[in-house]
């Protein structure tokens, strides 16, 4: 391992044994549009890993066997209960609105090689045959109204296309180790790849992988002078100064990964460049929604005052990532190439910023603990005066914060904090107001691989206030 900060974190944290044995992965077909590790591309073009993965054998002999086949539940034939929204709530609140599968959320912000999303992605299979089963009364999926039966009348259409939505739609990772994002991402994309396969779909029979949402917190990129180029592109120049904000702003983010509110930073940036966009005349705002004309009617009623700063960030980086995209295909001066990194590279740092302004359903982790890396101490300490005594209490503080109301954290962590004075504050503020511990397992040694460590697993709901 080498000395980067990732390598320095990373080596503080172990996985929990995964109980289950290796099992075939060798996916056949399908693509995917994730960018999975350049030098596991092969296999006639169809991007399937060669050294990582071979003929019988797991990513790292780690990925977790099928539980859900057919006729079968999850785990023993026990099928677990996505019913939420049935019956009662937990502890006399009300019962959680049930969603269309395709709304839920699912995030691992220390997701290193994926276990927690690979159990999930297992789940989820369950939970959409039995959403869909399920007619009287079906929620429907938000962005288009639309109930599961409605967009896949039959089961086999349905499984034709879930493990693409579970991709798409419902597991969320980070992680500040590069490899590990990589490995995350091929082993969702081999899950996905069993899943088809399982229901002996072929390769033309399956939807195609078009976004396995697991990015790497990483620092823009550092070429100067190929952020100046690019930003002098960006019209109008507010949106070269909302750039250039955004790239200081992750100037830590391959320390502080997850830990980092870039969210939160950019608000006020955000807020300030949409001040400024008001300010020009009002056929220019409407250059918001795109190069397409509008008509005189839609620009006399077009202010950006209607607009939330939410969706002015969203029209923003649709214009700056089209605008990156330019950018790539830029080959004059001999520096193409280096333009096509920085556009990819600052394109993964805008995928970073959106996975940041979600909220989820679920937020589920074993994070680092220790101390804080030196670059970043004084910022982490500033940022989470609460829980700066350990990552692991920051963790907990921050997936909180990234929940919905109502949503749940679940967690495998030293269990220094339930008793250290040291962890007071996380105890009274984070564990007992932020959150309400439903479930708590006292779990002592034994349970991270060899680490000489004691832990405790949890689950917490996040208080609506
Ligand atoms: C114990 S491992 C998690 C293992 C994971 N549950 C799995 O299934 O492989 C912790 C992971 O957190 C990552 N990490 C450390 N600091 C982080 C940060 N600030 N933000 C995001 N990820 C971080 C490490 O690189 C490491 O992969």
């Amino acid at each position: 391992m080498g000395g980067s900060p990732a390598d320095l974190v990373a080596r503080q944290c172990l996985t929990p044994s995964p109980p289950l044995p290796p099992s075939p992965t060798r996916g056949e077909g399908g693509e995917v549009s994730a960018p999975l590790p350049s030098s596991t591309r092969g296999d006639g073009g169809q991007q399937l890993p060669s050294p990582l993965v071979g003929e019988g054998q797991g990513v790292g002999g780690q990925l977790p066997s099928p539980l859900v086949g057919e006729g079968q539940g999850v785990v023993g034939g026990q099928l677990p209960s996505p019913r939420v929204g049935e019956g009662q709530g937990v502890g006399g609140k009300q019962p959680r609105v049930r969603k269309d599968p395709r709304d839920l959320r699912i995030l691992d912000p220390a997701a290193g090689s994926g276990h927690f999303l690979l159990y999930c992605f297992d789940l989820l299979l369950a939970i959409y045959e039995e959403a869909w089963a399920r007619q009287d009364g079906a929620p429907s999926y938000g962005p288009t109204g639309q109930t599961l039966h409605a967009d896949y009348p039959t089961l086999e259409a349905l499984r034709r296309a879930v493990p693409a939505l579970i991709l798409r739609h419902n597991l969320y990772a980070v992680d500040i180790d590069p490899r590990a994002r990589q490995i995350c991402a091929l082993a969702l994309w081999l899950r996905a790849q069993r899943a088809y396969q399982m229901h002996g779909l072929k390769r033309d029979e399956r939807t195609m992988i078009d976004r396995v949402n697991a990015v790497c917190a990483e620092p823009m990129p550092g070429d100067a002078a190929l952020l100046a180029e690019f930003a002098a592109t960006l019209e109008p120049p507010v949106l070269g100064q909302l750039v250039r904000g955004l790239f200081e702003r992750m100037r830590l983010a391959g320390e502080a990964g997850s830990l980092l509110r870039i969210e939160a930073d950019l608000r006020g940036a955000i807020a300030e460049a949409k001040r400024q966009w008001r300010e020009r005349p009002t056929y220019m705002q409407a250059g918001l929604f795109g190069d397409e004309p509008l008509t005189i009617e839609q620009v006399g009623l077009f202010d950006v005052r209607a607009i939330s700063d939410e969706q002015f960030w969203d029209h923003t980086e649709g214009m700056v990532l089209a605008a990156l995209q330019r950018y790539a295909e830029r080959a004059e001066d001999g520096l193409g190439y280096r333009r096509r990194l920085f556009a990819d590279d600052a394109a993964s740092g805008f995928a970073f910023v959106d996975l940041c302004r979600q909220r989820y359903d679920v937020v589920l982790m074993n994070p680092p603990f220790g101390a804080a890396s030196k670059g970043w101490k004084a910022a982490f300490e500033q940022a989470y005066p609460r829980t700066k005594n350990d990552l692991y209490a920051a963790f907990v503080e921050r997936g909180l914060a990234l929940l919905h109301p109502g949503g749940m954290l679940g967690a495998i962590t030293s269990r220094t904090g339930f008793f250290l004075t040291s962890f007071q504050k996380w105890r009274e503020e984070i564990l007992l107001k932020a959150g309400r511990p439903t479930i708590v397992a006292d779990l002592g040694y034994g349970v991270l691989d060899t680490a000489m460590v004691e832990t405790a697993a949890y689950v917490l709901e996040k208080n609506d206030g």
